[in-house]
């Protein structure tokens, strides 16, 4: 998306509250593309008005960010976001790498141009596809990547003919199939969102009984992960070690909360009863 999209003639504005956000600031600057970027604190929103002020301050091709910020489960919000956008005259590319397929994307709005995501986060996929939907008007122009691979132009004008103009992770599309079947057999987005909410919200009440504490408050977070401070007195990798052994992999915090806290993921198929053993867990290790 990114390396199609953003000129290297104009300035993108970055919106970053977390790894990936910071991680597209990163991709531009790998990439040789003009640049500034609205840095939040890991644990804020975003601040609207400091965005504001920037895209007053001088134009921009595009503002980009990530939906879901994973590093720490919040969900950004995109429709003031995008109003701002509107009013601005400016477009947003959107990383929905862990929020498309369970969490609410406005595709009709106006400034909404592109989105990013994966077939093997909430579409419950496997690795080896990315997608990006973009309005197609955005393909009408010139392209501007500088990589071969990563220009979406040559594989939309492919996918027109029925061909890909390179070769594809076959099986990972047939994945990718099944899981949008049972996606829509699962009520959409909405159906799949729902239950993530009442698994996630099992293990918040859960492990919140058990005396953890949520890392973000409920509301500004993400229907598909959870963060939670590490126990009093208790290292990530001993937390890690002695859930693995009772058959579950918990997930470190990234940067400088990787000491601090640890994360729980609830994508998939994952059952009452699942959510039972891992409490039983939890409440065993922690003694
Ligand atoms: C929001 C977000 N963006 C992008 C990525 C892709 O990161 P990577 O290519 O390192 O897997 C991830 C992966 O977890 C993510 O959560």
């Amino acid at each position: 998306m990114l390396a199609t999209l953003a000129p290297s003639t104009s300035k993108t504005l970055v919106i970053s509250n977390g790894v990936y956000g910071e991680r597209m600031a990163a991709m531009l600057g790998a990439q040789g593309r003009a640049f500034d970027a609205c840095v939040f604190d890991w644990l804020a929103p975003v601040d609207l008005a400091v965005v504001e002020q920037a895209l007053q301050a001088q134009d921009y091709a595009f503002v980009v960010t990530v939906h879901n910020e994973t590093t720490t489960g919040r969900l950004n919000e995109l429709l003031p976001l995008l109003d701002l956008c509107q009013r601005q005259g400016v477009q947003l590319l959107l990383d929905a790498v862990s929020s498309f397929g369970a969490e609410a994307i406005p595709f009709e709005h106006p400034a909404l141009a592109a989105v990013a995501s994966t077939g093997n986060k909430c579409l419950h996929g496997i690795v080896g596809t990315a997608l990006v939907m973009l309005r197609q008007d955005l393909l009408q122009g010139e392209s501007q990547a500088n990589s071969l691979y990563l220009d979406l132009f040559p594989y939309y004008r492919q996918q027109q003919t029925g061909y890909s103009a390179f070769t594809q992770a076959v099986h990972a599309y047939y994945a990718l199939q099944a899981s949008l079947t049972e996606l829509a057999a699962q009520g959409g987005y909405q159906g799949r969102q729902r239950r993530y909410l009442q698994v996630a919200n099992r293990i918040r009440d859960g492990l919140e009984a058990l005396g953890l504490r949520l890392l973000l408050p409920r509301a500004q977070s993400c229907s598909m992960i959870t963060c939670f401070y590490l126990p009093e007195g208790w290292a990530y990798e001993a937390l890690h070690d002695g859930l693995k052994q009772a058959g579950f992999v918990i997930y470190a915090g990234q940067g400088n909360l990787k000491q601090k806290i640890f994360r729980i993921a609830n994508m998939g198929h994952i059952q009452d009863a699942d959510v039972d053993r891992l409490l039983a867990a939890f409440s065993e290790v922690l003694g």
